[in-house]
């Protein structure tokens, strides 16, 4: 508790509101430590001082917590920084220039797929949005933070995926996590495979679903998952099936025909029934003939639909689909859709012209240019006798099977103007150490030629 006369002193410490924007208020309060409840506070104009409470004991713990994770091999390397988008010349690509060398990177360990970051439509329809309705919205989506591109979004999104209605996130990741607490209740019983993305697994967790309510199948393993489904608990009434539509360290899929089948089998036991979810955010626009992901390529069905804005169409932001119920539920109960501010005009404008872009002929020609630049690639891999997991998606997989191979083929990788990206334990099984290569509609044939050529010399090299 805040005592009355501290109270009063810290009021009188806040300069009084000057004008329509008020003053500038840096006024800090804090509990002093040992918990007695008496409250230190400082103000100094416009800068904060640190009077008490100093992070010292914090950051030696977080310290070695940090030190473990890079002992287990865990840490994320720092993070590079792209200072310039050098646009396509002739006949290569765009390349990219990182802070601290003047050297041109051709990206392969980008997510977006269509290529269209930079397509002028997308640009021109974030502007005129941004112009319109201004940059943030400024609410929640339910206190006013509602504009005419969220609501024209969710309807392109739906109609593109061919569901009724959808949802959109600030993210694919919030979107599961909003899913995940909509969908359970105290009888929910959840299935996945054991690849599947985190934040479906942080969705559960989330959405606190006890270790009895869970099951985890082998990746892509059908006989276990029908065992999963044989093996529900009684008195379990609703039953989610979850699954990555396309598993993004691999590039391969999910077998979502035997799975509708399998749910099928099982639809009547419960009384609200089995619910197929495919979080297909590395499939929507970038596979299958039409680039409607996941169903399009295997012509199974899923009954709900997560995806995101920020790979195959190059913006940001996810969505929901489904039925109209399910979308209202999400609307009342998602609570990372109803306390957040949601994606701003302009994110949802650029988002939509994707959309509409991808559906368009001119989408057509990029896919079939994108489709045309993996069976290149494949060609070449093939040719230098490097294993892969076969399949069509923009996620190559190089197996090189150790973890220190991995780490000089990248180095090497990087040392010739090549960003690719190396998976090593516990990212992927041991065994399983993988250089990931991710193609793009930007990429040009002589683009491909090149990264092949590199990965030759690196082979003769490492
Ligand atoms: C299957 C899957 N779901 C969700 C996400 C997160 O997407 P977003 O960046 O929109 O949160 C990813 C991204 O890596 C993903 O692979």
């Amino acid at each position: 508790m805040i005592s009355a006369e501290a109270r009063a002193s810290l009021q009188e410490s806040i300069p009084a509101p000057m004008g329509h924007f008020g003053a500038m208020v840096v006024a800090e309060a804090r509990l002093a430590p040992g918990g007695t409840g008496d409250l230190h506070w400082a103000r100094s104009g416009n800068i904060r001082e640190e009077l008490d409470m100093p992070l010292d004991k914090i950051d030696a713990a977080l310290r070695e917590e940090l030190e473990a994770l890079q002992a287990q091999g865990r840490a994320k390397a720092p993070e590079r920084i792209i200072r310039e988008v050098v646009p396509p010349e002739g006949k290569r690509g765009p390349r990219y220039r990182l802070e601290g060398s003047d050297q041109l990177f051709l990206r392969m360990n980008s997510n977006s797929y269509l290529s269209l970051s930079h397509h002028p439509r997308l640009i021109e329809a974030a502007d005129q949005a941004t112009h319109e309705f201004g940059v943030g919205p400024g609410a929640v989506r339910f206190i006013d933070g509602t504009f005419t591109p969220h609501a024209a979004l969710e309807k392109r999104i739906a109609r593109f995926v061919g569901k009724p209605a959808a949802k959109i996130f600030n993210s694919a990741y919030t979107a599961n996590l909003g899913l995940a607490i909509t969908l359970t209740h105290d009888r929910t019983y959840w299935i996945g495979d054991q690849l599947n993305h985190n934040c479906i697994i942080r969705g559960m967790r989330i959405a606190n679903v006890p270790r009895e309510q869970k099951a985890i199948y082998a990746h892509n393993d059908m006989d276990e998952l029908r065992r999963a489904l044989e093996e529900v608990p009684d008195g379990m009434e609703r039953v989610v099936v979850i699954f990555d539509g396309i598993f993004s360290m691999r590039g391969d899929f999910a077998p979502l025909k035997k799975i509708e089948e399998l749910v099928a089998e099982h639809h009547g036991r419960f009384p609200e029934g089995v619910v197929t979810v495919v979080d297909d955010s590395h499939g929507i626009g970038a596979y299958g003939d039409h680039g409607r992901g996941t169903e399009d390529f295997t012509g199974g069905h899923a009954d709900v639909i997560v995806g995101t804005f920020g790979k195959a169409f190059g913006v940001n932001g996810g969505f929901i689909a489904g039925s109209e119920q399910l979308i209202e539920a999400v609307r009342q109960k998602a609570d990372t859709y109803i306390y957040t501010n949601p994606l701003g005009a302009a994110d949802c404008a650029a988002a939509l012209a994707a959309v509409d872009l991808a559906d368009s002929k001119e989408g057509a020609q990029r896919l079939k240019h994108l489709h045309e630049r993996i069976a290149q690639f494949r060609r070449g891999v093939a040719l230098l006798g490097i294993e892969t997991i076969p399949g069509p998606h923009p996620v190559v997989p190089l197996l090189i099977r150790d973890t220190d191979q991995v780490r000089a083929w990248v180095k090497k990788l990087y040392e010739k103007g090549i960003l690719v990206v190396g998976l090593t334990y516990p990212v992927v099984p041991r065994g399983e150490e993988t250089i990931r290569v991710q193609i793009n509609a930007a990429h040009t044939e002589a683009d491909i030629d090149e990264l092949l050529e590199k990965l030759k010399q690196v082979q003769a090299e490492v």
